[in-house]
């Protein structure tokens, strides 16, 4: 009888530690403090950089979402100065996405400083620099909203910076 339950108890520890997923675990509390998190979101950008197949602890991730957010503020700068190689745009456009080229590269800088904040456990700078990258898309949207008629060319790629960068937000707030 006692080996049977100890040969249960193991069988549960096995079924917790196999079924307990970081990601997952890590992405449904953030966005359980967060509305604007999508958990599904959350883990898709995670589980696509490999580098999240190490990480066992909700701190691990916090600089992999970083990464992430990075390198959609460097491609949505990329995009940005595509588009400012039309010649035919109009002056509104053009000054509209010469202020989002600006604030890409500012929230490039910004996730930057605040990965290394957080790794020296300076978590005040870490979320005030976070949060500065985590406004941007949201400043770069708005700002083709003052004319009427104007369509902004970026609104997905602001949609998607913000999440991305309030991800790595989130989790310092869960773990610092
Ligand atoms: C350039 O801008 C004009 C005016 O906004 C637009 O109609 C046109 O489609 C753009 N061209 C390209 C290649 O994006
Ligand atoms: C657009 O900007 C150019 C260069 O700054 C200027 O010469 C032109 O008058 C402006 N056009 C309009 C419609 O404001």
């Amino acid at each position: 009888m006692k080996n049977f339950c100890t040969f249960l108890t193991f069988l549960f520890l096995l079924i917790v530690s196999v079924r307990s997923d970081i990601i997952q675990d890590s992405c449904d509390e953030a966005a359980k403090g967060d509305a604007n998190i999508k958990s599904d979101f959350c883990v898709a950008s995670l589980r696509a950089n490999p580098k999240s197949q190490t990480a066992t602890t909700t701190e691990d991730l916090v600089p992999i979402a970083i990464e992430d957010a990075i390198a959609t503020a460097t491609a949505t700068g990329s995009t940005v100065s595509k588009l400012l190689q039309n010649t035919s745009l109009d002056n509104f456009t053009r000054s509209c996405l010469e202020a989002c080229s600006e604030l890409y590269s500012d929230a490039g800088s910004n996730l930057q400083s605040g990965g290394e904040a957080f790794k020296s456990k300076d978590f005040g700078t870490a979320n005030s620099d976070i949060s500065a990258a985590v406004d941007a898309p949201g400043t770069c949207e708005d700002g083709f909203k003052e004319k009427q008629g104007v369509v902004s060319p970026l609104t997905k790629e602001n949609a998607d910076m913000f999440q991305l960068a309030v991800i790595p937000l989130a989790f310092i707030n869960m773990v610092k």
